[in-house]
């Protein structure tokens, strides 16, 4: 009472009450800043619990290094191994999040057990208002591994051949309707074009032609606000009221309508319908406990299944044919690749005909090396996780973070890593990697967490498509997706950058998945 009492009575507090509100208000808003930078700062410099992995120095409480690691994830990972080594932890939104890095980081992360680690719990908050109720993270681990199953087990060889022929006329399509391809020659905004060659494919192939025809109608705009909900900002105001959440709901439900009415159409045509795609088998498939997946949940997978699909492949392919703009020589001899072998004719694609393109599959390989979309794993820790050959101790108040992509570019497993080369993945290359030059080109470890047996990959740098339970399902899909929408495009068009040069365009690592920054403007020419 006594100090409170001297406190009021101090002529400096005295002279604060003659000043104006809004001076006061700014006056106490920067001590309390002042004081939360110093406490921070004192707390990073006193002595940790030496179990816990290093932390990288920020001034900022909560903020931490969120700004840094969000303008470039690849640089602020490559500058704190170079610092901290393969474990190190920093502050992303007042989170602990600690980044494993290495192929032993990648398999620590990915591969962990359902006991250790959660992928739910981080991303639920996003996807469930997106895809719908009772599925992907909506449900126990235990469901998304049978939904996964049911999703590969509709990927047949039989399936795959009927879409290349489906993606390669969709593609050629495209450019006889789109306006920016109409002249004989001209400049167009890549990425936007990519997006919806990427959705008019994935669509037919995926979920049939009647969904694929409602694209052109009433679906694109409705995907298009429920994209707006799939934002980082949405980790933490995934449940306000905000205009764009409006949006994404009024989205999720018409969508999930639309494929529901659409499963009920398809039904009822019993026999006649043909298509082999991936609703269809969806429609019929059952649970182990013998209960059929009911037509809410096929609808929410379709929406996941489109999602997660749509933005890394549509980024990948935006990125491939920036890479062809920046080296015309490449698309010339990814047209020479298909004369060669198809013949000069160059007939229809066929699924065959893809695995006789290895230029053509090496730059999708090559592509997705540098500009992996996904470019952070992320995992809750359910139980403290020793790391193994460390002293370090992750304890359950941490986020764990894989970033396979910085393997993929370390100069250890990939000579000269930046350099976009497709022929290093030839055996005599000089840019080889050291995996391929030492014949362990894969890891052949398998286990099957529930959804048929998939390589543990723990031994490998280069996992674009991730590993573990959690391994992506549809890489056999978008590598057949992103080679025939190549092998089309290159039949149509040779492609160069707009000045003639060879530089490239940055990434936009603002939204969830990395992309090129737009627009993305390249020149193209009808070839004769
Ligand atoms: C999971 C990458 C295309 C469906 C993943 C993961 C990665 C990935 C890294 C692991 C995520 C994690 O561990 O948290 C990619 C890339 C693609 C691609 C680079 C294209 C170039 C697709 C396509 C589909 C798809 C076309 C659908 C047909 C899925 C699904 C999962 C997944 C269902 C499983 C999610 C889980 O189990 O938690 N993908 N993906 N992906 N991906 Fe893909």
């Amino acid at each position: 009472m006594g100090l409170i009492q001297e406190l009021a009575g101090h002529p400096l507090t005295q002279q604060f009450q003659t000043l104006g509100l809004g001076t006061q208000v700014a006056i106490g808003f920067t001590t309390f800043i002042v004081l939360s930078v110093v406490l921070n700062v004192i707390g990073q410099l006193l002595p940790t619990n030496s179990n816990e992995p290093p932390l990288v120095f920020h001034w900022f409480p909560f903020i931490g290094s969120t700004v840094t690691y969000g303008m470039d994830p690849p640089t602020f990972f490559k500058e704190n191994r170079a610092k901290f080594g393969d474990v190190f932890t920093f502050v992303l939104l007042g989170k602990k999040t600690t980044v494993a890095m290495g192929p032993s980081g990648n398999d620590f992360v990915l591969n962990g057990k359902l006991k250790d680690v959660c992928a739910e719990e981080i991303y639920t908050v996003l996807t469930t208002p997106v895809f719908g109720k009772d599925v992907v993270y909506d449900c126990p681990n235990a469901k998304l591994m049978e939904q996964k199953k049911f999703m590969k087990i509709a990927l047949t060889t039989e399936a795959f051949r009927s879409y290349v022929p489906i993606i390669s006329h969709e593609v050629t399509d495209y450019f006889k309707r789109c306006a920016d391809f109409k002249g004989k020659s001209g400049v167009v905004d890549i990425p936007k074009r990519m997006a919806e060659i990427t959705i008019f494919t994935a669509s037919h192939a995926l979920q049939g032609s009647i969904i694929r025809n409602k694209f052109d109608v009433s679906l694109a705009a409705l995907y298009h606000d429920l994209d707006m909900g799939f934002t980082p900002v949405n980790f933490m105001l995934h449940w306000a009221p905000l205009p764009w959440n409006r949006k994404r709901d009024h989205a999720q439900r018409t969508v999930a309508k639309t494929y529901m009415d659409t499963i009920v159409e398809r039904r009822a045509m019993g026999d006649a319908d043909k298509e082999l795609d991936m609703m269809k088998h969806l429609m019929n498939s059952t649970y182990k406990n013998g209960t059929k997946v009911p037509d809410h949940e096929v609808a929410h997978m379709m929406i996941a299944l489109l999602m997660a699909g749509q933005h890394s492949s549509s980024s990948t392919s935006s990125w491939i044919m920036l890479r062809l703009a920046q080296y015309p020589h490449i698309m010339e001899e990814l047209y020479q690749e298909q004369v060669k072998v198809l013949g000069a004719d160059l007939p229809p694609l066929k699924y065959e005909d893809l695995a006789k393109l290895p230029l053509n599959q090496a730059i999708i390989k090559e592509t997705l090396r540098l500009h992996a979309p996904i470019h952070s794993i992320m995992r809750a820790v359910k139980s403290p996780m020793p790391v193994p050959g460390t002293k370090y101790v992750i304890p359950t108040s941490h986020t764990l973070l894989a970033a396979p992509g910085v393997s993929a570019s370390d100069p250890a497993y990939f000579p000269n890593p930046d350099a976009w080369d497709p022929h290093r993945w030839e055996v005599d290359s000089p840019n080889a990697p050291t995996i391929i030059r030492n014949a362990v080109v894969e890891d052949e470890e398998k286990i099957d967490y529930g959804y048929g047996l998939v390589s543990k990959g723990s031994a490998s740098p280069y996992l674009p498509f991730g590993a573990g339970r959690h391994r992506c399902i549809g890489e056999h899909f978008a590598n057949l997706q992103l080679q025939t929408i190549v092998a089309e495009t290159v039949r149509h068009y040779k492609f160069r950058n707009v000045d003639g040069g060879n530089t490239l365009i940055g990434t936009d690592y603002a939204s969830l998945f990395s992309r090129p920054l737009e627009p993305a403007n390249i020149h193209y020419e009808e070839r004769d």
